[in-house]
């Protein structure tokens, strides 16, 4: 009789047990599936806030910003697991989201509104990921020094008439490795290594600095031409400090292979989270960073290329001129990143 009674007890406290459980787990869930999101973004924009405010107003969903660069924050979801409280990840830069998208990281957020607005080669082929902002990774020249008809394309700036002039940041940044995973998709993988040999034989110095900082190199003299993302343009340009001012006015913009596949472009761009138990809402998120209004603030405010056709440019961007854009679907551009590195390497880019 003793020993039924300790077996029934044992019954009732591990039933018991595996009830507190579920109740637990099911607090959990209850707890990440809120009337919030949680936003893991590399952005780092004063304009991103007042974007986010306004949706919160206007559906009363509050947004979490956890801040840290890409690699951490991918890094951070990785770890987290299926505990991740992130419901949305913001990189800025197509290769990131293709590694996060392979990592297991994004779920598929299919929307009618995205796939109307969000041109094809900005986007994952499976919606798993989405361009908000474009950015063009341009070619700037002295204008007291160089004649633009002289600039053509990419492939051309390893003509010997460039030799110790051009000016670019170091290969271990993604902005390059994405222009060089273009070059391997158009070119080729011998042609790309040809072309990063020639690009090093002409730096105008040990590539260092940001590409604000190529900029000022150019108005201090030490090179003539440089690769750099536009909107760092738009920053120098509208800085409060008259040296970059000086240094923003100092160059031109020139978007080359205009009679080929056309300028290397990126993004930034957005993905669901993987464990988000919030998809509807992460994907009604996305839905309003695309529309027209908040695609003009973006343009605006960080100097960026609207994804939406139908947002318009800010009066900076149009100055520029209207340019022919590289089409090739940016998932390669994460595809080819060993690759671009491993090119590094051997030509010394460093
Ligand atoms: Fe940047």
């Amino acid at each position: 009789m003793i020993r039924i009674c300790t077996i029934l007890l044992s019954f009732l406290i591990i039933t018991s047990c595996r009830n507190d459980e579920n109740i637990n787990n099911k607090a959990e869930e209850e707890n990440k599936k809120s009337e919030s999101l949680t936003l893991y973004t590399h952005r780092h924009y004063d304009s991103d806030k007042m974007i986010f405010k306004k949706f919160e107003e206007q559906t009363g969903i509050k947004i979490n910003v956890v801040k840290a660069n890409a690699d951490e924050l991918i890094q951070k979801m990785e770890l987290e697991a299926d505990q991740s409280p992130a419901d949305l990840l913001i990189t800025v830069d197509a290769g990131r989201l293709v590694r996060a998208k392979n990592k297991n990281l994004l779920q598929a957020a299919n929307s009618e509104l995205l796939s109307k607005v969000v041109p094809q080669h900005l986007k994952d082929s499976e919606n798993y990921w989405y361009g908000l902002t474009k950015r063009a990774r341009v070619i700037v020249y002295s204008k007291e020094k160089v004649n633009p008809e002289e600039l053509t394309t990419y492939e051309d700036l390893i003509n010997e008439k460039w030799r110790n002039k051009l000016l670019i940041r170091s290969s271990n940044n993604i902005y390059n490795q994405s222009l060089m995973a273009s070059i391997i998709s158009n070119n080729g993988k011998d042609s790309a290594k040809l072309w990063a040999n020639g690009i090093v034989k002409n730096f105008a110095r040990s590539p260092k600095g940001n590409d604000r900082d190529q900029v000022k190199a150019i108005l201090a003299g030490e090179g003539e031409i440089g690769i750099i993302n536009t909107y760092y343009l738009g920053k120098l340009l509208n800085s409060k400090d008259s040296s970059e001012i000086a240094a923003g006015e100092s160059v031109g913009v020139f978007f080359p292979n205009q009679n080929d596949r056309g300028t290397h472009i990126n993004i930034s761009g957005i993905g669901v989270a993987k464990h988000s138990l919030n998809k509807d809402n992460a994907v009604k998120f996305i839905e309003y960073l695309v529309t027209k209004e908040v695609q003009e603030v973006f343009a605006k405010a960080n100097y960026e290329y609207p994804v939406n056709p139908e947002a318009i440019t800010s009066d900076l961007l149009k100055s520029w001129g209207e340019f022919k854009e590289d089409k090739l679907s940016l998932t390669k551009l994460g595809e080819l990143n060993k690759e671009a590195v491993i090119i590094f390497d051997e030509v010394k880019w460093l």
